[in-house]
């Protein structure tokens, strides 16, 4: 249902007028233009002919300006230009933060806390509301299940029912803030082939249903306002140019009633995929899809719709959505912002706490042998801490961010000063040079990327520094991963390896005999099969943002426990993928973990795994009946003496039915917080929803009468089990 005023306005536009409202284009200031690779079609042209459009009143939405003057600016020029006054819609990747940079999404997701994710969107929505930005591009809910695939960073993991949870937290986070969620890349972008950025996905059909749906109509349902489609052919068919996807599935499946937007060029490229015959076929074409508003960098293709006669309904229900949320947004009355106000709110210390509690929840302790975590600096006369991660500010606050300050950003050397006074020694030696991708991301035209090599560096004479520092202290915390800009968009890799000598350091530093903590500062997992038998502790930190290094030493000092849990299975090698938990099972089930013959075919950590400062026993599962769904039980015990976080997860599998059905499922599970010696007794509600499934012969969703395993536990390896039967 629009308004009166938005059919009036519809009522009142020419054809040439509408298209333009179905334009955004990227403004591009310096230094990225002066930086651009000329194959971006981004030159020192692109603002000014922005400009230009916005003053013919052929613009209806903006992308990449952040500055709230500048965003004034652009909005006059936008509004003096358009014959009926409209402005415009200020779109931005806001992802894990605008000022204040929360973790990467992959370690919200694996803090499995909802509330802490809802409300870390909810601070970067704020901030970004606050600048004069409208709508995020954001969360990015594509399943992945491809570690090599560098934009697994930024989404929740392998897993549809965690995927589903964590991104309807996010759209309820971001709206909350004040802005327009916009969940990616409808659908499928996650199954790129061979990990490779941007190639086609095939994925079966039963498999989009059961898998990469679930966290789309998650955040349908949670009221998201916007949908972008993906740039890869999805079984043949590019996913921009889809009306089975952005229509029957989208709109006539789910209901959605908010507005889709192509991804960056994707209606230009339907040409590129061999699919559209020319820009004005492929304007017709995505538009009578199901695409509303086309993302452009130069010449868009939508400039072409008045040519297209047979696509005019569709250009008026398009013009409709887009500006139906211009009138939710109350930019038909006011499309200007308070620039004191943005100053404001950017500077809230609310916001760096927030960010401090998330980096705190989204560590997961991968390993911790003999508790060797946490450490005592009351017994601790010097810590060393290596790598040249620990002391990089960028890379503390991983790919994807753009408006962060530097200075104010915490990393894990400054956390572990901060931490232990003046008592103890802390001598930093980076080890290793700054390692370089081959070749520069589109993302480094931004020119804010990880920090070079201090003048005259000396690699070999640094590596045996940091031997020595390490070899003198009483602990040694060694921080490896990979640098921010190894990963993200046009980021993957064919190699799962620390990159550089990194994995060398660390065999040095343990050769040297000092008790030695690993910290992983990464977005994806990485072959950490030697770290795993040799070194006690391990310590995924992910990318933890602006007080990640606080948060850090709140967990390796004990101030607080760790209690996150891996979003995806942990391959020991490259050569395992994919290697989801919830795989079905076939032929020799009893050998299912001798798949090759050259390497376990189980993974290194399972899916849901994470230990913490507790000692959690899981006890008296039981099932009881509830109308059409069932009770379970469990009493959560914990038998250690810190307090600490744990997630129970339920798992569920279907012993036989119409079809073939995964070994498990994650159907459930519950986040709290114990006291030693507490217990609690959690209870989940597992009814059809959790129990039907899309059937490939059917082609829709089936219920069987069967038996259900369950297992209840701290990760997918659970062993506390029972069953129930459903008639
Ligand atoms: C990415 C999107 C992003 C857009 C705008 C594209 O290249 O695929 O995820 O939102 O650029 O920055």
């Amino acid at each position: 249902m629009t308004s009166e005023r938005v059919e009036e306005l519809l009522g009142a536009m020419s054809a040439a007028d509408k298209a333009g409202q179905l334009i955004q284009y990227f403004y591009f200031k310096l230094p990225a233009v002066e930086l651009a690779d000329p194959a971006s079609g981004i030159d020192d042209s692109q603002p000014h002919a922005v400009e230009a459009a916005l003053a013919r009143g052929a613009v209806g939405s903006l992308l990449f300006v952040t500055d709230p003057a500048e965003i004034n600016r652009l909005q006059r020029l936008t509004v003096e230009g358009n014959p009926h006054g409209l402005p415009a819609l200020f779109g931005y990747d806001v992802i894990h933060g605008l000022r204040t940079i929360f973790p990467v999404p992959i370690a919200m997701a694996a803090s499995w806390d909802l509330d802490a994710i809802e409300r870390g969107q909810a601070v970067a929505g704020r901030e970004a509301r606050a600048v004069g930005i409208h709508w995020t591009f954001a969360p990015m809910v594509d399943i992945a299940r491809d570690p090599r695939w560098g934009r697994i960073v930024e989404g929740a993991g392998e897993d549809p029912y965690l995927g589903a949870a964590v991104a309807a937290a996010q759209v309820r986070g971001f709206q909350s803030g004040g802005v327009i969620a916009g969940p990616k890349h409808f659908a499928g972008y996650g199954a790129a082939l061979g990990g490779r950025d941007y190639d086609e996905a095939n994925i079966a059909e039963y498999e989009l249903w059961n898998t990469y749906f679930p966290p789309f109509r998650a955040a349908v349902e949670a009221g998201a306002g916007n949908i972008m489609t993906a740039y890869m052919d999805l079984n043949g068919i590019p996913a921009s140019g889809s009306h089975w996807l952005l229509t029957k599935v989208l709109r006539e499946t789910w209901g959605f009633d908010g507005f889709v937007v192509s991804d960056a060029n994707a209606v230009k490229s339907l040409e590129i995929h061999g699919f559209a015959a020319a820009p004005a076929d492929a304007a017709a074409r995505a538009v009578l899809a199901g695409v509303d508003l086309e993302m452009a960098v130069a010449e868009p293709a939508y400039a072409h719709l008045p040519d297209a006669p047979e696509a005019a309904a569709a250009v008026d229900a398009s013009v409709r959505r887009l500006l139906a949320a211009k009138e939710r947004l109350g930019l038909l009355e006011d499309p200007y912002v308070d620039e004191d106000r943005a100053r404001e709110i950017l500077a809230d210390p609310q916001h760096r706490e927030a960010a401090r509690a998330a980096a705190r929840g989204s560590a997961v302790l991968l390993r911790n042998e003999g508790d060797r975590l946490p450490l005592d600096a009351a017994a601790l006369g010097s810590i060393a801490v290596l790598g040249p991660l620990a002391d990089s500010q960028r890379d503390t606050l991983g790919p994807w961010v753009f408006d962060f300050d530097l200075d104010e950003t915490v990393t894990v050397l400054d956390g572990i000063r901060n931490a232990v006074g003046d008592g103890v020694r802390v001598d930093y030696a980076r080890g290793i040079g700054v390692g370089r991708r081959a070749f520069p991301s589109i993302f480094d035209m931004f020119g804010r990327n990880a920090p070079e090599d201090p003048e005259g560096f000396d690699p070999a004479a640094e590596f045996d520094r940091a031997v020595s520092v390490a070899a003198a202290a009483d602990v040694a915390v060694v921080v490896l991963g990979e640098w921010q800009n190894m990963i993200g968009e046009a980021a993957s890799r064919s190699s799962l390896d620390l990159p550089g000598r990194q994995l060398e350091l660390l065999q040095a530093v343990v050769a040297t005999g000092t008790p030695t903590v690993l910290l992983v500062m990464n977005g994806r997992p990485l072959d950490l099969r030697w770290p795993a038998e040799h070194v006690p502790a391990i310590l995924e930190i992910w990318y933890p943002g602006t007080q990640g290094g606080n948060a850090v030493a709140d967990l390796l000092f004990g101030a607080a426990s760790p209690g996150g849990k891996l979003p995806f299975s942990w391959p020991r090698t490259v050569g395992q993928i994919p290697i989801h938990y919830s795989h079905t099972t076939s032929h020799q089930p009893e050998n299912q973990d001798r798949r090759y013959w050259d390497e376990a075919s189980t993974p290194l950590f399972p899916f849901g795994h994470g230990l913490s400062y507790g000692r959690f026993e899981y006890s008296d599962l039981t099932v009881s009946p509830a109308g059409d769904s069932v009770r379970i039980a469990v009493t959560v015990t914990n038998g250690g003496s810190r307090e600490a976080p744990e997630v129970v997860q339920l798992y569920l599998h279907q012993r036989h039915g119409s079809a073939s059905r995964p070994v498990r499922e994650l159907k459930g599970f519950q986040r709290l917080v114990l006291a030693p010696g507490a217990s609690e007794r959690v209870t989940f509600t597992v009814g059809p929803q959790e129990r039907r499934y899309w059937h490939a012969a059917v082609r829709d969703w089936v219920l069987d009468a069967t038996t259900f395993d369950v297992w209840v536990g701290g990760s997918s390896d659970a062993s506390l089990t029972t069953t129930f039967d459903v008639a």
